[in-house]
């Protein structure tokens, strides 16, 4: 058959995770934790299944939880938005990237994503008819983080761009926005007509003390922005798949209009449940960058007298260890032979580029059980 995305095989994630699991290897590739979500959840979502709400639920959103997502928006970025026209809630935040590029890209419109970027971006947009421009993020140096390059960007713009795909905290580089990053943009796209995704699903991981920089927090960004977010990261629940999309009025009417084609409603019990729980706890978000800093900072300290290099990620649930004063194989053939030599699978990043990326890197899922890490990053060690 003549493929429609002839270029596209099966997402790294499942690669390395059927070849961790044919290895028996602990697998810190694919990016979902080791651990349950909390059974006050999980307790709500058995009284939901088994109180009948088990039919379909309206298409944006059961209005419990499309009001307490509009609540969480107001208390962490100070915005005021509107349950019933701003928020929709999709089928992971997949799909609500899906059906907010395919609402934005027409065909022959250009897309620009920063690489290395997530894999779903761009077939989405190549289904939409729409081409990808990807533009590398800057690679740190010593003393400087992972960035975007901001004249490279002014530069890439051209009448063809329609949108624009960010991604903070970053997968996989744990990369984060500064308030300065924010200003830049909104300067870029001041006085063009392109719209925003802003794939946010790790907004409640980052370290150090740092603010996410949601493009919620800005007025000028928001009016053009579709911002994205998934239950799955922020509830230890990667599995269930439900996320939502945030944007003004005129974006969402367009993103249903998509949403209600590939989805139409997403799970009611779970939906439910989600609701009631960010209303009953709202203490979450704050608990959640501490319980995974504390990770992080276990994770870098067992592999600290490995061969490996890496400076500690500034957000999400990833590492990034370097290996290059351990061989100069590249990055795809060496997590498979980590998965089958010791294993233990990671994810290879240059899967996420266009061009190769400078140094050689894998990204680890420190979102596990500290034994487990343990185990993993004493088998790392020894190489
Ligand atoms: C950057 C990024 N965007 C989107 C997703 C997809 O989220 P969901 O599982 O809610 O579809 C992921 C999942 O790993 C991700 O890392």
């Amino acid at each position: 058959m003549d493929s429609k995305l002839p270029g596209t095989g099966t997402t790294i994630f499942a690669v390395m995770s059927a070849l961790s699991e044919e290895c028996d290897a602990i697998n810190l590739s694919q990016g979902f934790p080791s651990f349950n979500p909390s059974q006050d959840l999980l307790d709500r979502i058995t009284h939901y299944l088994n109180s009948g709400a088990n039919q379909y639920a309206p298409m944006p959103g059961v209005p419990s939880l499309r009001h307490a997502i509009a609540a969480k928006v107001e208390q962490l970025y100070g915005r005021t938005i509107d349950a019933e026209l701003e928020v929709t809630v999709s089928d992971g935040a997949t799909e609500g990237l899906f059906s907010a590029i395919h609402a934005v890209v027409r065909a022959g419109d250009e897309v620009i994503v920063f690489d290395p970027a997530y894999d779903s971006y761009e077939p989405a947009v190549t289904l939409a008819g729409g081409t990808t421009t990807h533009l590398p993020l800057v690679f740190p140096d010593e003393d400087a983080d992972f960035q975007i390059d901001w004249n490279r960007l002014e530069d890439a713009i051209g009448p063809k761009t329609r949108l624009i795909i960010l991604n903070f905290p970053h997968n996989p580089t744990g990369a984060i926005l500064s308030p300065a990053d924010i200003e830049r943009l909104a300067d870029i796209v001041r006085d063009t007509s392109i719209y925003l995704i802003s794939d946010e699903v790790y907004e409640h991981i980052i370290f150090d003390k740092a603010d996410h920089q949601s493009l919620l927090r800005n007025d000028e960004l928001w009016e053009r922005s579709f911002i994205i977010s998934s239950f799955g990261k922020t509830y230890h629940a990667t599995g269930w798949k439900v996320g939502y999309c945030v944007a003004p009025p005129v974006l969402t009417a367009e993103f249903r209009k998509i949403h209600q084609w590939t989805c139409y409603a997403v799970i009611t019990p779970i939906q439910l449940a989600i609701a009631d729980y960010m209303q009953d706890t709202p203490h979450h978000y704050v608990e959640l960058p501490v319980f995974y800093e504390q990770k992080r900072d276990r994770f870098c300290e067992l592999v600290r007298d490995s061969r490996f290099d890496y400076q500690p990620a500034k957000g999400t649930f990833f590492q990034l260890l370097d290996y290059s004063n351990i061989t100069d194989e590249d990055d795809v053939a060496y997590a498979r032979r980590l998965t089958r030599e010791i294993g233990v699978a990671s994810i290879p990043i240059s899967v996420f580029c266009e061009k190769p990326p400078p140094g050689r890197k894998l990204r680890f899922c420190f979102a596990k059980d500290d034994q487990i890490l343990e185990e993993a990053a004493s088998r790392l060690c020894q190489l």
